[in-house]
């Protein structure tokens, strides 16, 4: 396994970032990103994965400014719907395995319950609609594909709720944060693991190949929360004392561009039984990305 060509895209993104050191073991990596590789260029996409020829495609990129979406839907569609697609074809022409990350902003939020993947989505804002159109792209395309889905990404580096809380915190005396939102955190870290000891297993001699698991696979960590109740955890770990009054608000006190859904709870009960990839309770998850931070690493 050990010269297996690896190409992951979106590599400086905060997936991408913690895949290239997670898979560097299995292979060698090359990561690209914008503006070498163009995801809104379906054409030079294409020809950048055939000049590397790699046994095992890891797409990370994405449009993920889902507010920006609302108002920049071409773009988003070519990056988010489209471009999966032409990976998915390259992939399958050259016999190699795509692995690509869908969202829970799939779904409207509505279910009572935990969502699996076969739920029919119903997306609620351009990104989710986005999203979705790349993960139907790839499964029309088929091939050895899996779609890992997830939510709530953040980790210690890289545009997300976590950082920006942190550095909310120390110039604000008051927090207003939603709490009618519910679902898992998931950490990059975590993410990038997932996909490499799944990889690890169906790449392996004996590991049996894909055999009919292509497929779509939550993948979040375990349990779940809200935003407010997520931003609670880590600043009163990291923050302490120092932490600016926190107040619960209903989603309709904070308004944004682009709608959100209330329940984005994902079941991972698929990737357990198919691959054995339990993953952790999102507190548990939390407290490395916090030692990360405090390491300064
Ligand atoms: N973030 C979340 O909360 C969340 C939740 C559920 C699912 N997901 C999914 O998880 C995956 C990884 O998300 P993430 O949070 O790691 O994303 P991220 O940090 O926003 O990284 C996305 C990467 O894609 C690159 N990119 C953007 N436009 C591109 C283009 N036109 N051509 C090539 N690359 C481009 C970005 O480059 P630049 O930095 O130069 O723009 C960046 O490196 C995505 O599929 C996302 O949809 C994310």
């Amino acid at each position: 396994m050990t010269n297996l060509k690896i190409l992951v895209l979106g590599r400086g993104g905060q997936v991408g970032w913690e895949l290239r050191h997670r898979l560097a073991c299995m292979g060698t990596v090359i990561g690209m990103d914008f503006p070498e590789v163009d995801f809104s260029k379906a054409d030079s996409l294409r020809e950048t994965v055939q000049a590397v020829a790699p046994a095992v495609i890891v797409n990370a990129a994405a449009y993920t400014a889902v507010d920006k979406a609302e108002s920049e839907i071409e773009l988003a569609m070519a990056i988010n719907g489209t471009a999966p697609g032409v990976l998915a074809e390259e992939a399958k022409r050259l016999g190699s395995v795509l692995v690509h990350y869908s969202t829970d902003y799939v779904f409207d939020g509505t279910k009572q319950g935990l969502y699996v993947e076969s739920d029919a989505p119903h997306p609620m804002n351009v990104y989710g609609r986005s999203k979705l159109a790349g993960d139907e792209a790839i499964q029309r395309v088929g091939g050895d594909y899996l779609i890992l889905r997830t939510s709530w990404v953040y980790g210690a580096r890289g545009n997300n709720f976590l950082l920006t809380m942190l550095r909310l915190a120390k110039e604000k005396t008051e927090l207003r944060i939603v709490d009618d939102q519910i679902g898992s955190p998931t950490t990059s870290e975590c993410i990038a693991q997932a996909t490499a000891d799944i990889l690890a297993q169906v790449l392996a001699p004996a590991g049996g190949g894909f055999e009919g698991r292509s497929g779509i696979y939550n993948l979040t960590c375990a349990g779940e929360t809200s935003w407010f109740g997520f931003a609670k955890e880590f600043l009163s770990a990291q923050v302490g004392s120092a932490t600016p009054k926190l107040i619960p608000i209903p989603t309709s006190e904070f308004p944004r561009p682009a709608k959100r859904p209330a329940n984005s709870r994902l079941s991972c009960r698929r990737v357990e039984e198919t691959f054995g990839v339990v993953m952790p309770d999102w507190k548990v998850a939390l407290a490395l990305v916090l030692e990360t931070l405090n390491e300064g690493r």
